[in-house]
């Protein structure tokens, strides 16, 4: 069941989005050679923590952070610690909180100094990837439309989209209906409906798709050992454009 959500249900969920998204930010300006993993979780933690919200990853089936922090061939669920930065990293950071029953949820990544251009290149195509996709994110397209869209414009760059994770619906759940691949043919899947809010989170391999659980049971790593990037946004099928929830203004 895909949950449609009321207008009080949004109010609050734009505020746990907010949070979510300046947590992000934050994490984001912290990004830099020397600082550790584990010092941008315990900022993110405690910036959620004082927004009256809790962090939605902590405990989420074990998991130990408040926040996920990706280093370069880690693809997503980094877990923060003693690693410390240096310069050339890119560093994805993945953030959820969760404000008066309602998740938001939200990942970027973000050059740690000088990186190489085709670092950059590769965090560029993955964050314009996610445009690429919610550009079908409206009220009568079907879920695989965003999934296609994002596939079509990774592949064109030259650099190929993780299968074996996707985006997914969000809300009193963190993880709900529907999943949202970032590949796949169009047409496909659930039709979108005004006030169904999703995570939409492209996660790009600079090359194969392939990736590999470490024996931690979390982190992810691409298979050949290749840079990796995320970019995610809450959105809100709407009427028209959908709308971005996970954006820091106004908090
Ligand atoms: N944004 C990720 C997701 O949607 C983060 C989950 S990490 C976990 O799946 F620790 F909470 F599992
Ligand atoms: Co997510």
């Amino acid at each position: 069941m895909i949950s449609i959500k009321t207008e009080r249900e949004l109010e609050i969920m734009r505020k746990a989005c907010k949070i979510t998204a300046a947590a992000r930010a934050l994490a984001g300006e912290m990004v830099r050679p020397g600082v550790t993993t584990g010092e941008i979780d315990k900022a993110v933690h405690d910036f959620i923590v004082s927004q009256g919200a809790k962090p939605s990853f902590l405990n989420y089936q074990g998991y130990p952070g408040s926040a996920c922090i990706s280093v370069n061939e880690v693809v997503i669920h980094g877990i923060p610690g003693k690693r410390e930065l240096k310069e050339g990293d890119i560093v994805s950071v993945d953030v959820g909180a969760c404000y008066q029953g309602f998740h938001g949820d939200c990942a970027a990544t973000f050059a740690c100094g000088n990186i190489s251009p085709e670092a950059q290149r590769l965090i560029n195509v993955t964050k314009q990837s996610f445009f690429e996709g919610i550009r079908f994110a409206r009220q009568g397209y079907r879920v695989s439309d965003i999934s296609h869209a994002v596939q079509a414009y990774v592949e064109a760059n030259g650099f190929s989209v993780v299968r074996a994770f996707v985006g997914h619906g969000v809300g009193e759940h963190l993880h709900e209906e529907p999943s949202v691949p970032n590949y796949g043919a169009p047409g496909k899947g659930p039709r979108l409906v005004k006030n169904m809010t999703l995570a939409v989170e492209p996660m790009v391999n600079m090359g194969t798709y392939e990736v590999r659980v470490l024996r931690d049971g979390w982190t992810t790593v691409t298979a050949d050992g290749k840079l990796a990037a995320h970019y995610e946004n809450s959105i809100l099928i709407t009427d028209g454009e959908a709308e971005i929830l996970t954006v820091p203004e106004g908090l």
